[in-house]
């Protein structure tokens, strides 16, 4: 049956590039083909001439990237009859787990470490029928637990270990050459684990190895930018909150801290992986204060009217810095992947306004004199 032109998600749409088969039932909630925004304002405020697009990752059925592995991460799991997952995380996998196995009626278990999720993320698995399992220590500890317990339990990791957890998120460099018909000159990311880097730079390499073949989704005669696809790839740049920063320090991070919970992660998955894409990209880490990344927050919201969590921030606010400074040139044309929606940690949000706020008698005069009081 012909689905018209209804987008049914990133598997469906990107079927050709993807470990998927005619008979495998894709579990999806119509991820992907998220929004690729050109700032107006931020750029002209800084006084730089600078392209600068956010991929507004947060517009994701449960509000982060991390939807985009999870459909195929779920989907095979299903396909190889597994009755139920396993994650580790500090919130967004957890909640994306927990969604995408109720899709399946499969059961989910994550690991959180306890008082380190944001609000909203564990309200998300809750409601999703996860079986939350808080534990007392970091999101390191629990991905060692992870590992350990699959060992002993019929159940699939779907942590970015899970290599189809990165297949899936790859989709999202497609989506951006898709779009601007060649990849940007640099591409800036929040780093934690270090999976999304990775799988941003197996997207761009694939499509950049098309560049002298057919196009892979009709042999040439399409709209796809067939031979648009291009010969090269953007420098990859990966910011990390400083207290949470095993890239920069060249070691892992045995107690890592930040506000920016998402990315409070001192011993990455991919590791290895995420060097080799600096290296190949021609790409550099670097760290954010936690001060950098909230005012990056509160620039968005504020000048642009994107709202993403703290831990997406961190891709602009390291950007920004480095547009700034040069070392990302003027001229140059940057993606920055916001990856969760700001309303996955609606407290921080609320504490960096607080006093913002007024409170007056619910009388003509009072709510005028606020109006006029601002507006003069
Ligand atoms: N941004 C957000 C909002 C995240 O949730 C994560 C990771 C990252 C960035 C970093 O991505 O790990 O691929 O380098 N969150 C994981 C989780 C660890 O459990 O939700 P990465």
């Amino acid at each position: 049956m012909s689905t018209g032109s209804r987008y049914t998600g990133l598997i469906e749409h990107y079927r050709d590039h993807l470990p998927v088969s005619d008979d495998t039932r894709v579990i999806s909630l119509g991820e992907g083909n998220t929004p690729l925004i050109r700032l107006e304002n931020i750029p002209s405020e800084i006084g730089r001439d600078v392209d600068l697009y956010i991929k507004y990752e947060g517009l994701n059925p449960t509000g982060s990237f991390k939807d985009r592995g999870m459909t195929m991460a779920v989907t095979r799991a299903v396909e190889e009859g597994s009755r139920a997952v396993l994650c580790a995380s500090t919130g967004n996998t957890s909640a994306a787990a927990a969604a995408y196995a109720a899709r399946a009626g499969i059961t989910a278990f994550v690991l959180i470490p306890e008082g380190k999720i944001a609000l909203g993320k564990l309200a998300q698995a809750m409601i999703h029928g996860a079986v939350v399992i808080q534990i007392r220590g970091n999101f390191d500890d629990g991905m060692r637990l992870v590992k350990e317990v699959a060992e002993h339990a019929p159940v699939i990791i779907v942590n970015s270990i899970n290599p189809y957890r990165l297949q899936g998120q790859k989709t999202a460099a497609f989506e951006i050459v898709d779009e601007l018909g060649q990849p940007p000159d640099f591409h800036c990311l929040p780093v934690g684990n270090a999976g999304n880097i990775t799988a941003h730079w197996i997207g761009y390499s694939e499509y950049a190895g098309m560049s002298t073949q057919a196009c892979a989704f009709c042999g040439g005669d399409c709209k796809h930018p067939c031979t648009a696809v291009s010969d090269k790839r953007p420098v990859m740049v990966g910011y990390q909150a400083a207290g949470a920063a095993p890239f920069m320090r060249g070691a892992m991070v045995d107690h890592p801290d930040t506000v920016a919970t998402a990315i409070r992660i001192g011993h990455p998955q991919s590791w290895d992986q995420a060097w080799k894409v600096r290296e190949e990209s021609g790409g550099w880490f670097d760290e954010c204060t936690d001060e950098e990344i909230l005012a990056a927050q509160k620039l968005l919201t504020s000048r642009e009217g994107i709202f993403c969590e703290p831990a997406s921030a961190t891709s602009v606010a390291g950007a920004l810095r480095d547009i700034r400074a040069g070392k990302i040139p003027e001229g140059s044309r940057v993606v920055c992947t916001l990856t969760g929606h700001g309303l996955k940690d609606p407290d921080t949000a609320i504490k960096q306004c607080e006093g913002d706020m007024l409170t007056v008698d619910a009388e003509l005069d009072a709510v005028k004199h606020v109006i006029l009081d601002h507006l003069a």
